[in-house]
């Protein structure tokens, strides 16, 4: 039984979509979580909806991608609350279109929000865990960021950077008892994906063996394992909750 009881968790870009049902699948496993987005309006509405239902809850706005905000983010909580033992780095954006029509400012969107977010909070983060002696660090990157994918360029260098991230962060920081991990979703139902059309939706149900597109449900419950105790064993790996679509040797 996974259990996050004491335990105080953060996920970036948790407002909705995954980044929400990860925060709330934490909180049922007994964490007390902090909901965090670019809207202090969107992030006090679900904070809000957290409380109603029960659940520990704290709401506090950021960019991630701007290093002072993810600073300012961190030593709020941890002003608010002493300590900080789960992260997880979910916020993300697509600016999607073949590279001969990309425009840099898309490029350098991206980078910063699905990227260099990753490198801004787990900065802001290490010196408490590194006091802690112990922390859990999940990254949430993609398929797309190990297959590849047309229209993408940007989307997927940002998402591969990610995976080199957590491999030289998990071997830097181990000795010290934090794990640094990453999830790699593939096509999750999300306001993220409902824009494709239904032709690219059944391209897609063809390359997956389970046959269904994911729920957050699927990439949350991974997460909240990655996040207890039971994972302790674990770091600088990369996990596919994909239906099978990518099947690593
Ligand atoms: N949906 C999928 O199929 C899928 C597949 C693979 C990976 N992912 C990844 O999972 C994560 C969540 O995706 P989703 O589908 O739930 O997306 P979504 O668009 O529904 O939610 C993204 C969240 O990130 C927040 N956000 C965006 N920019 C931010 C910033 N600068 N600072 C703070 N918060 C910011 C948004 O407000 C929102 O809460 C992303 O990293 C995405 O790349 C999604």
């Amino acid at each position: 039984m996974i259990s996050l009881t004491d335990k105080v968790a953060l996920v970036t870009g948790s407002t909705r979509g995954i980044g929400r049902t990860i925060a709330e699948t934490l909180a049922q496993a007994g964490a007390e979580v902090v909901i965090s987005s670019r809207s202090a309006d969107d992030c006090k509405r679900v904070a809000d909806e957290f409380t109603a239902k029960g659940y520990e809850v704290l709401g506090i706005a950021a960019d991630v991608s701007d290093p002072d905000a993810a600073q300012n983010l961190i030593k709020e909580i941890i002003a608010q609350r002493g300590e900080l033992h789960i992260v997880v780095n979910n916020a993300g954006i697509t600016r999607d279109n073949l590279i001969m029509r990309m425009k840099p400012a898309d490029w350098d969107a991206v980078m910063a929000v699905n990227l260099k977010s990753v490198f801004n909070v787990s900065q802001a983060v290490i010196r408490p865990m590194l006091k802690a002696r112990s922390g859990r660090i999940i990254n949430i990157t993609s398929v797309v960021g190990q297959m590849g994918n047309p229209g993408q360029t940007n989307y997927a260098a940002s998402k591969a950077g990610i995976i080199g991230f957590t491999k030289s962060l998990a071997r830097e920081i181990a000795s010290r008892n934090i794990t640094v991990n990453a999830v790699a979703p593939g096509y999750i139902a999300t306001e993220m994906t409902k824009n494709l059309s239904d032709d690219a939706r059944q391209r897609l149900m063809d390359q997956i063996p389970l046959g269904r597109i994911g729920e957050p449900m699927d990439v949350a419950n991974l997460v909240a394992f990655l996040a207890s105790d039971l994972a302790g064993y674990i770091t600088g790996q990369v996990y596919n909750v994909d239906g099978g679509l990518v099947m690593q040797g």
